[in-house]
């Protein structure tokens, strides 16, 4: 009776096991004719958007499993080792609210990174995107995302050797996966472009960051400035706006009886970039489309 008891409890621990290992996939290399063909040659169709380092997009692996492909677009054929090194101590890192890369492709002149493909996207579709008419973020799951990003980050900041700061902690680089948990993605990145080709200085495309002053104009990061940029993304999940916005002179008089110059915005959350300039209202709305948030639905 004992060795039966003995071996149920050994059968579920291995399912358990199991189940772990079907949650993290192995870490490897991917060729890159692997990821044309489950990207259908990284078809426009099967784009989930274009942020500042890359364009990212959906495929599926002959085993039936999505991913998400990020494919690089400033690097050189010079820096393939330094790119698998650090891609390589990324990869290591392990947290069930981080989003863990599966793999990545060093080949010729391309540089691609991949990762579990999110079914229920960026919180920034959900906030203010495709999916925000469908309000899906009751409060016990703004709740859950919160808490969830923040272990997250506490994570890198405490539990990893060396430590990571993020710096770029904002709506689009935190995913949500089926059961709606928080998976912050893109922590590190930083350190895998070039000398010379900072995120900030490059960027032209993607969501506009949440930056300390000191980081948007000196490059200072720190743990500081990751606290800040969250302290931003709770803001915008409890109040659900957006945090640059540009209110015009008129509507800012309607709304608040008092005047505001013409041109001054709300600005919550410094940053840099070209969407900075001119109409940031209308420059965000059309991330709703094809631009930074033009996220596709599951399935697609
Ligand atoms: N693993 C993933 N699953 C589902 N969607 C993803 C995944 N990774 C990225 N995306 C989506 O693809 C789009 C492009 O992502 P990308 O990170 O390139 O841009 P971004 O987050 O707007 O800007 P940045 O380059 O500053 O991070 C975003 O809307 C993002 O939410
Ligand atoms: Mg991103």
């Amino acid at each position: 009776m004992a060795f039966r008891a003995f071996f149920y409890c050994r059968k579920s621990a291995d399912w358990v096991e199991g189940m772990e290992e079907k949650k993290v996939p192995t870490w490897r290399i991917f060729s890159l004719r692997e990821l044309y063909l489950a990207t259908n040659n990284f078809n426009y169709d099967n784009k989930l958007g274009e942020g500042g380092f890359g364009s990212v997009y959906w495929g599926q692996l002959w085993d039936g499993s999505q991913i998400a492909v990020k494919r690089l677009k400033v690097w050189s054929n010079k820096a393939e080792m330094e790119f698998a090194v650090k891609v390589e101590i990324l990869g290591r890192v392990r947290h069930e609210n981080l989003l863990s890369l599966r793999g990545y492709c060093a080949e010729g002149q391309e540089r691609l990174i991949v990762y579990d493909y999110m079914p229920n996207l960026s919180l920034l579709s959900h906030l203010h995107g495709q999916h925000s008419s469908e309000c899906h973020l009751s409060w016990e799951r703004r709740m859950r995302i919160a808490i969830g990003s923040a272990e997250g980050i506490a994570y890198l900041h405490h539990n990893v050797t060396p430590h990571i700061i993020h710096r770029d902690v904002k709506a689009s680089n935190v995913l949500l996966d089926s059961d709606f948990r928080a998976q912050v993605a893109e922590f590190g990145f930083a350190k895998l472009i070039p000398d010379g080709a900072t995120h900030v200085t490059t960027r032209v495309k993607g969501t506009l960051g949440y930056l300390t002053p000191e980081y948007a104009m000196l490059g200072k990061a720190s743990e500081g400035c990751d606290v800040y940029s969250f302290g931003i993304l709770l803001l915008e999940l409890a109040s659900g706006r957006r945090p640059i916005e540009r209110v015009d002179a008129e509507a800012e008089a309607h709304d608040h009886g008092v005047g505001a110059p013409a041109g001054q915005g709300e600005e919550a959350g410094g940053g840099g970039g070209s969407e900075a300039e001119g109409g940031l209202r209308e420059g965000r709305d059309e991330e709703g489309g094809d631009g930074g948030d033009g996220e596709r639905s599951e399935g697609a």
